[in-house]
């Protein structure tokens, strides 16, 4: 599978075992030196079998272990990959590989996309979150404390390499977490899929090899389809943030790190359903539909108080930061029938009721 972007197109690669393989990254131009990103829990599992992958192509392979968590998606934690390139000499040939979730890959991302005015690099998810979503479509960012992902670049890999088996390790929670980013794809843009989510949910809980990679597989492929219209997100691709500017808000207003981020797209997505069927634009039964399967993803249904004294309003000041605001007017992202999506305003009197009925 392909995103395609002219001379930016690129492979999706999905399967078990590839980053053992050197083959998995044969089509790669090779430099005089990589360097590969991790975090100190992805490192430990999975880095020595990447670098012994990669030492065949490349004279040098260098690794830089990052502290893990959405907390240290900082400058502070992007210049150490600015260090571990300039103490090792790299230049513009050498390639990045970001081996981690999505904290990793918008940071690797970032980095790639700044270093010398940009170097070449691969995204080598590790987590569903990531191969599903944020390691397709070439967003890397680090958050700001007063918004998400605030600070960043479009910038593209030059190959995806999802490989399967690293969700083994994966913890249930960030399985679950993950989860959110694969329903979204339903209600914006394909019911069957939907439908397919319904029946295999449990399979996809316990880890079914070919239920994840079917997961994996089409949910890659509406997203390059998106992309692939719309790389810069000018209107269509906002759609993929559906349930994102309530999460992002939860997120930053709970403390990077204390709500994952599939956990506030989870919520998230409940409270714009909600606010879609206020607006009229669903039924009831619709918005019962998609509640189901957020919780039987295990994915919170409501979300948290953010402040006891006037909780809308800091939602709204949250939301206010959203990179789809525009002059200061919250944008989101609505269904307005099956597997279709618009982006739109909405009055802050709904809002807040939407709020103080999805907040616990
Ligand atoms: P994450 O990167 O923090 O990873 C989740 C946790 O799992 C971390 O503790 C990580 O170390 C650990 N982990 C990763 N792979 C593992 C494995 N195979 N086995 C065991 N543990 C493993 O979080 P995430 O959910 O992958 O990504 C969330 C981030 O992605 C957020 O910062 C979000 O903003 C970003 N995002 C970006 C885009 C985009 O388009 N660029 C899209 C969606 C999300
Ligand atoms: N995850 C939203 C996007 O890539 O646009």
């Amino acid at each position: 599978m392909s995103v395609n972007l002219c001379e930016r197109s690129y492979k999706i690669d999905i399967g078990i075992d590839l980053i053992y393989s050197q083959q998995s990254f044969s089509k790669i131009p090779v430099g005089a030196s990589a360097l590969v990103v991790t975090n100190n829990v992805v490192g430990p599992l999975y880095a020595a079998a990447l670098v012994g992958a990669l030492s065949g192509r490349y004279e040098s392979v260098y690794c830089v272990v990052l502290p893990d968590g959405e907390q240290h998606k900082t400058w502070q934690t992007l210049n150490l990959i600015f260090d571990a390139l300039l103490k090792n000499g790299c230049d513009r040939k050498t390639v990045l590989f970001a081996l981690g979730g999505g904290v990793v890959g918008d940071m690797t991302g970032f980095a790639a996309a700044c270093y010398m005015r940009g170097v070449p690099f691969v995204q080598v998810p590790t987590t569903l979150l990531a191969q599903v979503d944020s390691s397709v479509g070439g967003k890397t960012a680090i958050n700001h404390p007063l918004g998400k992902n605030m600070i960043g670049a479009f910038y593209q890999p030059l190959l995806v390499v999802c490989d399967l088996s690293t969700l083994n390790t994966l913890p249930q929670r960030e399985l679950s977490a993950g989860l959110a980013e694969v329903i979204k794809y339903g209600p914006i843009a394909d019911m069957a899929f939907m439908d397919w989510l319904e029946s295999s949910m449990d399979a996809l809980l316990a880890r079914d090899r070919d239920a994840l990679a079917y997961a994996v597989r089409r949910s890659c492929e509406i997203k390059a389809w998106v992309v692939g219209q719309d790389e810069r997100e000018t209107g269509l691709r906002a759609i993929l943030n559906f349930g994102h500017t309530f999460g992002h808000a939860i997120e930053a207003g709970m403390g990077y790190g204390a709500w994952l981020h599939g956990e506030g797209v989870g919520a998230g997505m409940v409270m714009a359903i909600e606010l879609s069927h206020r607006l009229g634009l669903v039924d009831a039964a619709y918005v019962q539909r998609l509640r189901a399967l957020v919780q039987r993803a295990g994915l919170p249904l409501h979300g948290p108080v953010l402040d006891a004294a006037d909780n809308a309003g800091r939602y709204l000041e949250l939301m206010r930061v959203d990179k789809k605001a525009e002059a200061g007017e919250i944008r989101f992202v609505l269904i307005d029938g099956p597997g279709r999506a618009v982006v739109r305003a909405a009055p802050d009197a709904l809002v807040r009721e939407v709020i103080d009925a999805c907040c616990l």
